[in-house]
């Protein structure tokens, strides 16, 4: 059940040029969160535009309580939320939306996460980790600056192929290329995405044509978050009768859901 409340900061760093990583404690919220849920943040209770912003559930440690987010400074809303500092309080709300489906037994798994298109995928990963899966993750960004959870996942034991736009690290390119070029289909079980739609998209194709199931998150604009507004309303395909709310009815969907 979703619930509203302020978090502990316990931990706010900014982990390249334009992202940053947030942790608080909120037990009760932590002990609900499945991955590829979102929260919905208020950045600044006092000065700030109004409306939350949706942030993607990046880490949460049901233990201590914790939630971690990882977030891309784009606009307002981003840029007050970086004034937060230990020990202040934020206000959140979740967690929100529909996850990933996890697997009943251990599988091959696919994971493909676009710049910070990664979030989600982390505390995906260490789900199915915990489940026995074998895990590969395809990560493209820009540049090798970009790449700003290699240690996540390298402490989570999953096997990284990383791309990046310039070639510094890794794969010189797209990450769609590098899955078309370096992934042997018939290994994959199921593939989970998150990141730009062009990527998701081509990410879908690949899955398709191998008759590979998978999961994408999507993103839209937000206000509510839990279904009253309409703000987040879409098609998934193109001769859909009826408009999906990305926060209530996702934002994950299947690949069998969306034409992109
Ligand atoms: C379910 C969900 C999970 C998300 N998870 C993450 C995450 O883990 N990390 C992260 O960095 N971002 C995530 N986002 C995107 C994030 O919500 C937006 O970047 C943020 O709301 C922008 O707020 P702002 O006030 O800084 O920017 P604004 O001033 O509102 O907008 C600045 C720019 O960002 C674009 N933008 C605004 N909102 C969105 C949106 N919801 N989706 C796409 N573009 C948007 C606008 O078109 C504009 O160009 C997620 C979005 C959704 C819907
Ligand atoms: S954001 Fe209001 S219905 Fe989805």
């Amino acid at each position: 059940m979703p619930s509203v409340g302020k978090g502990l900061v316990i931990g706010h760093h900014q982990v390249s040029d334009d992202m940053y990583e947030i942790e608080f404690i909120l037990p009760a919220m932590s002990a609900e969160c499945e991955p590829g849920q979102f929260v919905h943040i208020m950045p600044d209770m006092d000065n700030g535009p109004l409306l939350r912003r949706p942030l993607s559930l990046y880490d949460v440690d049901k233990k201590s309580g914790s939630i971690t987010l990882l977030y891309k400074v784009v606009g307002q809303g981003t840029r007050l939320l970086t004034r937060v500092r230990n020990k202040d309080y934020v206000d959140v709300m979740g967690p929100l939306g529909r996850g990933f489906s996890l697997p009943g037994v251990a599988q091959n798994v696919l994971l493909i996460g676009g710049g910070v298109g990664i979030a989600p995928l982390i505390y995906l990963a260490r789900a199915l980790k915990e489940l026995g899966c074998n895990i590969k993750v395809l990560y493209g960004t820009g540049t090798r600056s970009e790449l700003v959870v290699f240690d996540k996942l390298r402490q989570i034991g999953v096997e990284i192929m990383p791309a990046t736009m310039d070639g510094t690290v890794g794969y010189k390119g797209l990450v769609t290329d590098l899955l078309a070029d370096k992934v042997n289909p018939s290994e994959i079980d199921f593939i989970y995405t998150c990141g730009p739609e062009p990527m998701m998209a081509g990410v879908a194709q690949f899955a398709k044509q191998n008759g590979i199931p998978g999961e994408a998150s999507l993103e839209e604009h937000m206000a509510c978050g839990v279904g009253a507004c309409l703000g987040c309303a879409r098609k998934l395909k193109a001769e859909d009768q009826h408009y999906i709310k990305v926060c209530k009815d996702g934002p994950v969907f299947s690949f069998a859901e969306i034409d992109f």
